[in-house]
């Protein structure tokens, strides 16, 4: 037992049979706490549970609410409230706006903005009865502001940087933590196929490790690698004409 396996029992992360989510998910484990993992990835959801005594799976699409309600049912009579949840389920897909694909928008928004409305509809009304609980969920600093061929996906990011400020004053009121997790770059299946270079690119063991630290510190914000949230966000308090003229470069 230390300070973090005290302070949460139980954490739930979806997307978590690779990248982001999984690290994170094995890092909280060696600290002693029971992590429920959810992804739609059944096989590698069960190598990682089996790999380590404190991780179990429950399979989960988190564009199915009710099998999100059933998962919280099953893992809180398995092993207890949940303290702490992680969603991290996400889909990307690159792509110009000229290549248009509407279908590829809503995949991304049913993924990593309603995956995240449904997971929070799952787990909030116990947290709230409970009057605890710590919230968090992976945006990017793609959400900051709008990129060059991230229309979809930045657009998902912003509504999630947008929602955790709009929900944190009222869930703070009933002692339940919201944390949102920009990342820059790192190194896992979903980066895997971009094809343009990705500066400060982070492996996912060193990216759990900053998550994991902004978690237990309860920030709010928990972004990272410093270089690129600082040149992102000093491009976004530019006026719309500089903004643009440098951007344009990335086109
Ligand atoms: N890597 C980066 O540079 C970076 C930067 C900023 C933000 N992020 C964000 O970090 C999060 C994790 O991404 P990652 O980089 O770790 O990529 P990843 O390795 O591809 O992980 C994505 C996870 O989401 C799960 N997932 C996808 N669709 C799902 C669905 N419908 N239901 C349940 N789970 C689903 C995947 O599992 P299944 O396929 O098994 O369902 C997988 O476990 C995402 O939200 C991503 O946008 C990543």
């Amino acid at each position: 037992m230390n300070n973090t396996s005290e302070k949460w029992k139980h954490v739930w992360i979806t997307g978590a049979s690779s990248g982001l989510g999984e690290y994170t998910a094995r890092k909280l484990a060696e600290k002693g706490c029971h992590v429920s993992i959810s992804a739609r990835s059944e096989d590698k959801l069960a190598a990682i549970a089996a790999a380590h005594e404190n991780i179990s799976a429950h399979p989960a699409d988190v564009t199915d609410g009710e099998r999100l309600k059933e998962v919280i049912a099953e893992i809180e009579s398995a092993y207890g409230p949940v303290d702490l949840c992680i969603f991290s389920a996400g889909a990307w897909f690159q792509s110009s706006i000229k290549d248009m694909n509407v279908e590829n928008f809503q995949k991304t928004i049913d993924v990593n903005f309603m995956g995240v409305v449904k997971s929070m509809d799952a787990i909030l009304p116990r947290m709230l009865e409970r009057r605890n609980g710590h919230i968090s969920w992976i945006s990017s600093v793609a959400g900051y502001g709008g990129l060059p061929n991230a229309a979809s996906y930045g657009a998902t990011k912003a509504a999630l940087i947008h929602m955790a400020e709009t929900v944190k004053p009222e869930l703070e009121a009933e002692n339940i933590t919201v944390s949102v997790i920009n990342p820059g770059f790192v190194r896992t299946a979903l980066t895997d196929k971009n094809k343009f270079p990705m500066p400060f690119l982070m492996e996912p063991k060193d990216a759990a490790e900053k998550i994991v630290a902004g978690l237990e510190a309860q920030k709010f914000e928990i972004a990272f690698p410093w270089q690129m949230v600082w040149i992102l966000k000093f491009l976004n308090h530019l006026p719309y004409w500089l903004y643009f003229k440098l951007i344009k470069r990335l086109v």
